[in-house]
């Protein structure tokens, strides 16, 4: 039987990985997006779009109108932006939410994949990488809103009987990123190492982040779209961390792509951001355990087939 899925932000980033993979399984998609960064051209033929704010009346209509599974991706999703006006983050991020669950419990929607993550709902932590149970303390707005979701998912669970899965994820990178999000790094080095610019690394550049490939993490939502989803006892229960367990410094960071695309680039140091965590990496184990999900693209493979993207980009 054809699963019929409502993806948001499908013309983003992660969400435009997710719709490839969806249409290719024979999924019947139907993407919400307002295009505020997201671009039309990033989607794979044969999905349905409507362009529409996930916050109007118009997207939980979409929501209401009969799907299997709410996969939900749509966000704001800078930090920045989030502390300079938490108040925008939470309209978006929390009312967004709630407005496309209304639709979707009155739709009759069975399941609903989250996007979280782990790179801030998470507390600063000694004992990396972080396992879903490790304690919650978001530093900003945005991991708020993050953290806030997935309350208000588990609460749909009881309420209604909805299936929820949160998917907390590390740094994701790859084709099609946006610099502004959580692996926007990776984005921004990329195009000025075409470019032969310089890279800035801020401190000492040993602070460290878990980067995982967008098309491992497409992977991991087909599976969180498809498998049994566990009994509901703790938040924790139905999270399940995406990502490759292991720290990188943005110096590594700096050398494997250098490396990987044969390039050279002068690196200048800037003072550290304040702000700024130290260390992040999550602990995939669970996924490997119930869905034997593991990250398959290497960091420098990833790494290399960005850059290739980045430039075929510029080229065209
Ligand atoms: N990129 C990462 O490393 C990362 C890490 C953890 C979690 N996430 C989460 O994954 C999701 C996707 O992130 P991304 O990196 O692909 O970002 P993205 O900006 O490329 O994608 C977000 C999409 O949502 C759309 N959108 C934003 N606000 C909207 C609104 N009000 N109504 C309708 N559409 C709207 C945008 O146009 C865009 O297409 C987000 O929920 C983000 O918080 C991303």
């Amino acid at each position: 039987m054809t699963r019929r899925v409502l993806l948001t932000g499908g013309a983003g980033f992660i969400g435009s990985h997710i719709a490839e993979r969806y249409v290719e399984f024979g999924f019947d998609v139907t993407v919400i997006d307002d295009l505020s960064s997201g671009r039309i051209e990033n989607m794979p033929k044969g999905v349905r779009f409507v362009r529409c704010d996930i916050c109007s009346d118009e997207a939980r209509s979409v929501a209401a109108s009969g799907f299997d599974i709410l996969n939900h991706h749509a966000a704001q999703m800078d930090v920045r932006v989030s502390v300079a006006d938490p108040r925008r983050d939470a309209r978006i991020n929390l009312d967004g939410l709630l407005n496309l669950l209304e639709g979707a419990r009155a739709g009759g929607v069975r399941r609903v994949v989250f996007a979280s993550s782990g790179g801030v709902v998470y507390g600063e932590s000694d004992r990396l990488p972080h396992p879903e149970e490790a304690p919650k303390l978001p530093v900003s707005p945005y991991g708020v809103s993050k953290l806030a979701s997935e309350y208000y998912l588990t609460a749909y669970a009881q309420l209604y009987g909805l299936e929820v899965v949160n998917l907390r994820y590390a740094n994701v990178y790859g084709p099609r990123q946006n610099p502004h999000g959580e692996a926007g790094v990776v984005a921004i080095f990329s195009s000025r190492v075409r470019n032969g610019e310089g890279l800035t690394v801020y401190g000492d550049g040993e602070q460290t982040r878990d980067y995982v490939y967008a098309g491992d993490v497409a992977r991991a939502n087909l599976l969180a779209s498809t498998q049994p989803v566990p009994p509901l006892r703790f938040l924790d229960d139905v999270a399940v961390n995406i990502g490759t367990g292991q720290e990188i410094s943005v110096n590594r960071l700096v050398a494997t792509l250098l490396d990987a695309t044969g390039k050279r680039a002068p690196v200048r140091h800037a003072p550290a951001r304040a702000g700024e965590l130290r260390r992040s990496a999550v602990d995939p184990a669970r996924a490997s355990r119930v869905w034997g999900w593991v990250p398959e693209v290497s960091l420098a493979e990833g790494l290399r087939r960005t850059y290739d993207w980045m430039s075929s980009q510029a080229a065209a």
